[in-house]
């Protein structure tokens, strides 16, 4: 497994599903995490990863906020230091047709999923560029590349990211900082639970490896570009769907 010791890392949206999963595997990775997100839960999952010998702490913090951003980051510089790693994983759904979709469904998706990478990544880069060092990965999704029906709003997000990220990584490059995005595929959280059991059966049943993907196997694909061996891959999208959309 790769190894992050004692780099600092911000995972946003990290309370429950694939957030929760890549604190996870990163704490174990030697990393000390720093979970951010709205919900309290993120709390309850450092406490229990802190009881196991494991280094994490939690900011309650909301992406489409700069105050709380801003802040959580002053509060890391004076009491880590540093910070390494960025996972921009926060990320919401408001699915609609486009015909029925409001504006406040469209826009609320937008400021979550688009405009904090915004926010959070314009927060956390001078401190990278300082230490000549980064990784920054961000949440796209396969429905970015595919589109899917009821997800405008989000899928112009998530091709997006993959924008950003294309660009971005031309820019910071020689600060020694890389940046890419993982889209993944159907994944089992609180995102797709909440989705029609027919949708649910009928999206696994187009998995080639037969099964629906974990927060683990997102976790992997996000500790493998977070880590120092991943040096010389910036600018990617890398697509972790189990072969339901070969790209
Ligand atoms: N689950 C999937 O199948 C799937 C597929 C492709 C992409 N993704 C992307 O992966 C990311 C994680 O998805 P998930 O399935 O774990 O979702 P989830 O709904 O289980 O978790 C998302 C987390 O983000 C937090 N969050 C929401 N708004 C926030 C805000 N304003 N500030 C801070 N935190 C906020 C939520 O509280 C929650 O803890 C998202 O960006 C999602 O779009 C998920």
């Amino acid at each position: 497994m790769f190894r992050l010791d004692d780099q600092v890392a911000i995972i946003t949206g990290a309370a429950k599903g694939i957030g929760a999963g890549i604190t996870k595997i990163f704490a174990k990775a030697g990393a000390q995490v720093v979970i951010w997100d709205i919900l309290d839960e993120g709390q309850e999952l450092a406490n229990n990863l802190t009881s196991a010998g494991f280094k994490t702490m939690f900011q309650k913090v909301d992406v489409t906020s700069t105050e709380q951003i801003n802040q959580a980051v002053d509060t890391i510089m004076e009491t880590l230091g540093r910070i390494d790693i960025l996972i921009n994983n926060a990320g919401i759904i408001r699915d609609r047709s486009f015909l029925k979709m409001s504006e406040e469904e469209w826009g609320t998706v937008i400021e979550v999923n688009l405009n904090s990478l915004y926010k959070v990544t314009k927060a956390v880069i001078p401190h990278m560029k300082a230490f000549n060092y980064g990784r920054i990965i961000s949440a796209s999704s396969v429905n970015g590349s595919s589109g899917a029906f009821g997800q405008t709003n989000y899928s112009a997000t998530k091709a997006a990211v993959q924008g950003f990220t294309r660009s971005l990584c031309k820019e910071v490059g020689k600060y020694g900082i890389t940046v890419n995005c993982v889209a993944p595929g159907f994944i089992e959280s609180d995102m797709t639970a909440s989705m029609p059991q027919e949708v649910i059966d009928k999206g696994i049943s187009m998995i080639p490896v037969g099964r629906i993907g974990t927060p683990e196997d997102m976790a992997y694909a996000y500790l493998f570009l977070a880590s120092k061996e991943a040096a010389f891959i910036s600018g990617i999208t890398l697509h972790a769907n189990g072969g339901a959309y070969a790209i």
